[in-house]
């Protein structure tokens, strides 16, 4: 679902296109909380949505802490 709701501004494999990549390396300095916001409300004046309709706050947390750790993929091609 993230990959492909998102993917679709942020890069199939969210390494960014109309919107900023969301790998792990970029997001590394920003914190969960502020990650979490920016899904849960959208970043206003920007075409980033809010996703407040789909996803409860639990689980922007939870995208967010995905981000955070990286997706799997990313993760095998860590060393
Ligand atoms: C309509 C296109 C679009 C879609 C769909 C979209 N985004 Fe974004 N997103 C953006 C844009 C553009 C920005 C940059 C906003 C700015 O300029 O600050 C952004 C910014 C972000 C940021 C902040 C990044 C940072 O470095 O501060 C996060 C986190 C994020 N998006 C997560 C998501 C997630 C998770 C989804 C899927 C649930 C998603 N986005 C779907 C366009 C999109």
């Amino acid at each position: 679902m993230v990959r492909q709701d998102c993917g679709s501004c942020h890069g199939m494999r969210l390494t960014g296109g109309l919107g900023p990549a969301l790998t792990r390396e970029a997001l590394a300095d920003v914190p969960l909380e502020s990650l979490a916001a920016v899904i849960y409300h959208g970043r206003p004046g920007t075409p980033m949505p809010p996703w407040k309709a789909m996803l409860s706050e639990p689980e922007a947390r939870w995208i967010a802490q995905r981000l955070l750790q990286g997706f799997p993929e990313e993760m095998a091609k860590a060393p």
